[in-house]
C-alpha cells in the first residue's frame, strides 16, 4: 500500500492504494468520488472516462499509481462554481440525452474532450468520437443533439416525454 496524491477537480487529494489499484477504484473507493461509473470489465463501455492531464482516459484502464501527481477532472468537476450544471450537463438535461443516466458521466467527459479538440463538430464526427462509449438506453440520438447544442449549434428542441 502506498499513498498516492493527485490534483482532482482542482484540489490536491490523497488516498492509499495498492500497486494494482485502478484509477477508477482510487477515485470511487479511495476518494469517494462515485460519479465516475464502472459499466464493464473489458474497457469497452466508457462509463469511467475522466480527464488525466487534459486528455480523456478510461479510468478502468490505468493504474492509480501511474496518475501520481496528475491533474484529474471527474464528472464532479464539470459543474459551475456555484453548483449549477455546466454547459454540457445542462445540454444533456435540455435535450434528454440520458435515461437511466449510468453512461452519462462518461458521455459528458468524452463530449468535453471532443469539444476541446473540435469546438464545432459535425454530427458524424460526434458519432465517431462516441465510439468508445456505450449507452444501453437512448439510441444515442439525443446524446448527439445534446453535444451539438453544447457546441452552440442550432438544434431543434426535443419534446418532453
Ligand atoms: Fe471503463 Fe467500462 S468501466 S470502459
Ligand atoms: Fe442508460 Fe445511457 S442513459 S445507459
Amino acid at each position: 500500500m502506498t499513498t498516492i496524491t493527485m490534483t482532482v477537480n482542482g484540489k490536491q487529494m490523497r488516498a492509499d492504494a495498492e500497486g494494482n489499484t485502478l484509477l477508477v477504484e482510487y477515485l470511487r473507493e479511495g476518494l469517494g468520488l462515485t460519479g465516475t461509473h464502472v459499466g464493464c470489465d473489458t474497457s469497452q463501455c466508457g462509463a469511467c472516462v475522466v480527464h488525466v492531464n487534459g486528455e480523456a482516459v478510461k479510468s478502468c484502464s490505468m493504474f492509480a499509481a501511474d496518475a501520481e501527481g496528475a491533474e484529474i477532472t471527474t464528472i464532479e468537476g464539470m459543474a459551475n462554481a456555484d453548483g449549477s450544471l455546466g454547459t454540457i450537463q445542462q445540454a444533456f438535461q435540455d435535450y434528454h440525452g440520458l435515461q437511466c443516466g449510468f453512461c452519462t458521466p462518461g458521455m459528458v467527459m468524452i463530449a468535453a474532450d471532443l469539444l476541446k479538440n473540435n469546438p464545432d463538430p459535425s454530427e458524424q464526427e460526434i458519432r465517431d468520437y462516441l465510439e468508445g462509449n456505450i449507452c444501453r438506453c437512448t439510441g444515442y440520438h439525443n446524446i448527439v443533439k445534446a453535444i451539438q447544442a453544447a457546441a452552440g449549434q442550432s438544434v431543434p428542441a426535443v419534446a418532453a416525454e
